[in-house]
């Protein structure tokens, strides 16, 4: 009897269940039919294009890409040298087309462009860590962020940071101390640690002491999730959020976004909490350079936490945070890899290091410019990646991913002949007069250029007058046994070997 009378309304529930069924259905299909309508659209539109073959539906090229980095870059390399006579290459990585630009006219539109200044999708896996903080924001947000931000890398203020960087140049140099006239080492993490513990005391006024304790748990997690972001980029299957977790990188990553999450919590609420306490320090950093009574050693954060907006806004902890993780990951691999490169490169080349040891016994306060800027042409290969709505005549559909390479563009033959050849000399002012301004940037262009530009300069100069100040460098490491690796930075995955010798002259 009971059943009889729930009938109807089982009735109407079947009937309701199997109306939402269909409109699920149709939902999802229209939703699938549209996204690969987009995908057909695209595909036509960058038809003309030239693309990396073969290449399959839906996955692109992705199947091609080298699982081990050092494969992986090579690759990369010998397929973009291969088309460099192209004005264009397209790639597809999964369903997503990338559009790469070889000629410096092309990387001035894109870098120099105020409107179209949006980083591309790889940049989205960045985000659980930074944020949306100044390299990976856009629109309004990064345009006041960029405007609060830029005072606090005034030269006035880095020349404060010279005291930490000579103080952690000078504990490397300690330890490099025991391989004088010894074996052939690889000084990679030691120089590494170095720019680690500089970023650290200057961006956050935290000593993590990586230099002494190689083994910190948030030292580990920085190298895991730089590694585990690289993959990533690379693998269309790991992009979903919902499935990341699934796999065991997935869970990986959200332990190490944990750890560095939490210490630059702790580190940001404790530094509040000394500027509440502390309302005379905060006069001292408050009023533009000018302190008084015993000098207090700022950071970035110091400044972060004070800095307004023209509104008179204040940052909140979590776009701190933000600001902060991202200095700590663009401010230190990136140095590191530069002084490691030049340290290499002098020790291939005696008489360019001899000239840099009697330009430090000249004069201690050295421009080292000509050998750090060709070394730092050895920045990351995907570095430089913006998004872009380029002109349509020119071929590329509206809101196309575009590359830069920095790599292979700083290696046009066209612009600089013999391209491998170390020539420091191409770089004096005399030599670069009529240059492309586009055929160089390490640290890229245009409004999104690199905000720590002065910093990383200094850094390089700082910790490498004090290592040449001590020592001779020298090197029998051939350029094929680095095992090059275009992660986010272009790294030397066999490390870099090297030999001491001690200076006649010590100017300790
Ligand atoms: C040799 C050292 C360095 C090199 C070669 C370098 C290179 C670059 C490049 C190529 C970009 C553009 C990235 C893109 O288009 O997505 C960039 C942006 C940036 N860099 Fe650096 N960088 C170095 C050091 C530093 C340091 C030491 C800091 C901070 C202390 C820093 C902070 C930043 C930030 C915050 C951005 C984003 C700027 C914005 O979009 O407004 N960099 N850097």
């Amino acid at each position: 009897m009971g059943a009889l009378q729930l009938a109807p309304e089982w009735d109407r529930l079947l009937y309701w269940g199997a109306g939402a069924v269909t409109l699920l259905f149709v939902l999802l299909a229209a939703v699938t039919c549209r996204l690969l309508l987009a995908y057909l659209g695209k595909w036509k539109a960058l038809k003309p294009i030239p693309g990396v073959r073969p290449c399959y539906p839906l996955l692109g090229n992705a199947l091609l890409f080298e699982r081990k980095g050092e494969d992986f870059f090579k690759q990369i390399v010998t397929n973009l040298e291969e088309y460099r006579n192209l004005p264009l290459l397209k790639l597809w990585i999964g369903p997503l087309p990338f559009v790469i630009l070889y000629h410096p006219d092309a990387v001035e539109v894109v870098l120099n462009s105020s409107k179209h200044i949006e980083k591309s999708f790889p940049y989205k896996f960045l985000h659980p860590w930074l944020g949306t903080g100044l390299l990976t924001s856009t629109g309004d947000k990064w345009r006041s962020r960029r405007k609060m931000i830029t005072p606090t890398f005034h030269f006035t203020i880095l020349a404060d940071f010279l005291e930490v960087m000579n103080e952690q140049a000078s504990i490397l140099v300690d330890k490099l101390e025991k391989h004088v006239d010894k074996e052939p080492f690889d000084c990679f993490l030691d120089i590494t640690l170095c720019a680690l513990d500089i970023i650290c005391e200057t961006a956050m006024g935290k000593n993590v002491g990586a230099q002494n304790n190689r083994d910190s748990e948030y030292v580990r997690a920085i190298y895991k999730m730089s590694d585990l972001i690289h993959h990533r980029q690379k693998s269309p299957w790991l992009w979903s959020n919902l499935m990341y977790p699934m796999f065991q990188e997935g869970r990986e990553h959200n332990r190490s976004l944990k750890i560095l999450h939490s210490f630059t919590d702790n580190v940001i609420a404790e530094k509040a909490h000394d500027i509440e306490n502390h309302t005379q320090q905060k006069d001292d950093f408050d009023d533009n350079c000018e302190q008084s009574g015993p000098k207090r050693r700022r950071a970035f954060l110091d400044m972060l936490l004070s800095t307004t907006d023209d509104e008179g806004n204040k940052l909140s902890y979590m776009d701190i945070r933000e600001e902060v993780d991202t200095f700590m990951f663009e401010g230190h691999d990136t140095t590191a890899a530069a002084m490691n490169w030049a340290i290499y490169l002098l020790g291939c080349h005696p008489e360019a290091q001899k000239k840099v040891h009697r330009e430090l016994d000249e004069v201690f306060a050295i421009i080292l410019r000509h050998f750090w800027v060709e070394t730092s042409q050895k920045r990351k290969g995907l570095g430089l990646v913006g998004e872009l709505i380029l002109r349509p005549n020119k071929g590329i559909p509206k809101a196309t991913e575009v590359i830069v390479v920095p790599y292979v563009l700083h290696r046009e033959p066209e612009i600089f002949p013999d391209p491998e050849e170390f020539r420091p000399e191409r770089f004096f002012p005399e030599n670069s007069k009529g240059r492309h301004p586009y055929a160089y940037v390490p640290f890229s262009a245009g409004p999104r250029n690199c905000i720590g530009q002065r910093f990383a300069q200094m850094e390089e100069k700082a910790v490498l007058a004090i290592i040449l100040r001590h020592f001779w460098v020298e090197t029998s490491q051939k350029r094929k046994g680095l095992g090059l690796v275009g992660e986010l930075i272009l790294r030397p995955n066999k490390g870099i070997w090297i030999q001491l010798k001690r200076r006649e002259y010590d100017f300790k």
